[in-house]
């Protein structure tokens, strides 16, 4: 079978497609998958530039989505001929996270999904949507169950309320896509006008440049009559903290996922104490939220936002393009 490998210690000139031997037949609770896509994420670009470290030879991408070929003795979640959506943390299945690493997530600590055929416990694959391509599924694992437990699990999201995404990467994307289909008001913020006016386009109630408005945080206040918004989408990290803390609401909430300007720096605590919101952290989600998140897509014909697919065999140029930062949405693989 075809698989993408990285060798160490990483780097987009590492990456190689190659053929390896076909996994065999599902044990007791494993079932055979055949991998269609993936789709890039943040995460993804980290391992694959060695940012974060991992063996050599580790097959990259923590997203896949395909077709169930077989299923081992005493599966029950899966049928042959299901089209099915990896999870992030193929262990934790329900209830309060167990794990703050990733030693299990494929792609990183474990083999990931950049492969032909995997042989796993029916736990790391939920249901994909009802009627979602290949594509469309694999942007779920990590960018959508991100977004979904931010302001649906924790958040506790109502309609009504006002959410605050900050670019227009793929969490942030499905953050509105979501907010909107709750029935909240989004504002979201991107570096480029022209992104800008496609948010619009999806429902974006306002939209700010964080560029040419880099005081952000007041002009959310400003458009929100001075009160703030009740959920903030924080991709950033140390960099954006402070503009998120300006523009969240007394007794909001923030997400604190992302790192896309740092992993540590200066926070204004006592702003934050003084607006007595919520700064919480988290990592993807569980497998039953993640079946939640499908029920709800379901119900409501909600599909991603595809940017562009690349075949397996141009994921360096995969990675370049995400790296360029010109996406709009889910950058995906054709497995
Ligand atoms: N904790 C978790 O569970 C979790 C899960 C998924 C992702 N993440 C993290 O969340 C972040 C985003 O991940 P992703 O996969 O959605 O990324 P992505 O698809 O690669 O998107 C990156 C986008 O972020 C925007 N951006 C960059 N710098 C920014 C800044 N200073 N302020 C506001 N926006 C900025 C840019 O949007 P514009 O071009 O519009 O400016 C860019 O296109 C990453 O740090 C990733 O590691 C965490």
């Amino acid at each position: 079978m075809k698989l993408a490998t990285l060798a160490k210690p990483g780097g987009l000139d590492k990456l190689g497609v190659t053929t390896g031997a076909e996994p065999g037949d599902p044990g007791p609770g494993e079932i055979r998958v055949r991998i269609y896509a993936s789709s890039l994420n943040y995460h993804d670009y980290s391992v694959v530039t060695g940012r974060i470290p991992t063996e050599d030879g580790r097959i990259p991408m923590s997203d896949g989505a395909g077709v169930v070929e077989a299923v081992g003795p005493g599966v029950s979640d899966f049928q042959v001929g299901d089209h099915v959506v990896s999870t992030f943390f193929p262990q934790w299945l329900t209830g309060p996270a167990p794990i703050a690493n990733f030693s299990t997530t494929p792609g990183d600590g474990v083999d990931g999904y950049a492969r032909e055929l995997v042989v796993a416990p029916e736990s790391a694959f939920t249901l994909a949507p009802k009627g979602y391509s290949h594509a469309e599924a694999a942007t779920l694992t990590t960018a959508g169950l991100t977004a979904w437990r931010a302001l649906v699990v924790n958040g506790g999201l109502k309609a009504g309320d006002t959410v605050l995404t900050l670019g227009t990467g793929g969490v942030s994307i499905f953050a509105l896509q979501f907010a909107k289909m709750m029935g909240a008001n989004v504002i979201s913020t991107s570096s480029s006008d022209e992104k800008l006016e496609r948010l619009a386009g999806m429902g974006a109630d306002h939209t700010i440049n964080y560029k040419s408005t880099p005081e952000w945080g007041q002009r959310v206040l400003e458009l929100t009559g001075g009160q703030g918004v009740e959920h903030v989408i924080e991709v950033g990290g140390p960099g954006t903290l402070p503009q998120s803390i300006d523009a969240v609401c007394i007794g909001g909430h923030i997400s604190l996922i992302g790192v896309l300007t740092g992993r540590a720096g200066d926070v204004p605590t006592a702003k934050l104490m003084a607006k007595q919101a919520r700064l919480e952290g988290l990592i993807v989600g569980s497998r039953a939220q993640q079946q939640d998140m499908v029920r709800a897509i379901e119900a409501n014909d909600l599909h991603p936002v595809l940017d562009r697919s690349f075949p397996l065999e141009e994921i360096g140029e995969a990675f370049r393009h995400e790296e360029a930062g010109r996406h709009f949405g889910k950058i995906c693989l054709e497995v």
